[in-house]
């Protein structure tokens, strides 16, 4: 998100909820079919990162979501496989895990809902569907024993869990304790 879009946000916001300033709380709403566990962050964190889950293998969710800046790539529209370009500015993915809705029009309830899509989407990560997903995966030594250890039973490599364990690795994207936070407190 732009400095000014937030600054806007706040300018119009701020009156309406003057009385109403909350610090954001230390540990995002976790769903209780998803609970964090280390090696289900790290699984998702390894996925976040892969430019192999895009069908060029350039292309990872960091790509356009760069936690090593502001969780977003600064570009009025993004880039994804083949030099395409979006409709639409990426968001930050810091803190989207308090969100109650994704996506700039709240098309998607969750997070885990929200990270199925970017891969199979002809523009971002172009996969042909998630068939051809979990293929790539498996081809790729290092998973599976991953896949085991976050998810255990039978066949653990799916999509559900792909999904799962990003979004358990963006539930650890947030940023309790800022400068806001402690004066909100
Ligand atoms: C090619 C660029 C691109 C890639 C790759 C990409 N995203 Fe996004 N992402 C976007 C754009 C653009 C939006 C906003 C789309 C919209 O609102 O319609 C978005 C929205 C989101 C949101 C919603 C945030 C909010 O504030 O509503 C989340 C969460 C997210 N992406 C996570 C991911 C994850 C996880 C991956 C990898 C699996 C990924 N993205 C890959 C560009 C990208």
């Amino acid at each position: 998100m732009k400095l000014y879009q937030g600054i806007l946000l706040t300018a119009i916001t701020l009156p309406v909820y003057a009385g109403q300033w909350q610090a954001l709380p230390d540990t995002p709403p976790i769903p209780t079919d998803n609970p964090q566990t280390e090696a289900k962050i790290e699984l998702g964190k390894t996925l976040y990162f892969d430019p192999r889950l895009s069908s060029t293998g350039t292309i990872s969710c960091n790509s356009c979501h760069n936690v090593m800046a502001s969780g977003d790539d600064s570009r009025p529209v993004s880039v994804g496989v083949e030099g395409q370009k979006g409709g639409r500015s990426a968001p930050t993915v810091f803190n989207s895990a308090f969100l109650s809705v994704q996506f700039w029009d709240g098309r998607v309830p969750t997070l885990e809902a929200q990270a199925k899509g970017p891969v199979t989407n002809p523009i971002e990560m172009g996969m042909k569907d998630w068939e051809a997903v979990i293929t790539r995966l498996k081809s790729i030594p290092g998973y599976a024993p991953m896949f085991e250890t976050a998810f255990g039973g039978e066949n653990p490599m799916t999509a559900d869990n792909t999904a799962k364990a990003i979004a358990a690795y963006e539930r650890t994207l947030i940023t309790p304790n800022s400068s806001y936070d402690r004066y909100a407190k």
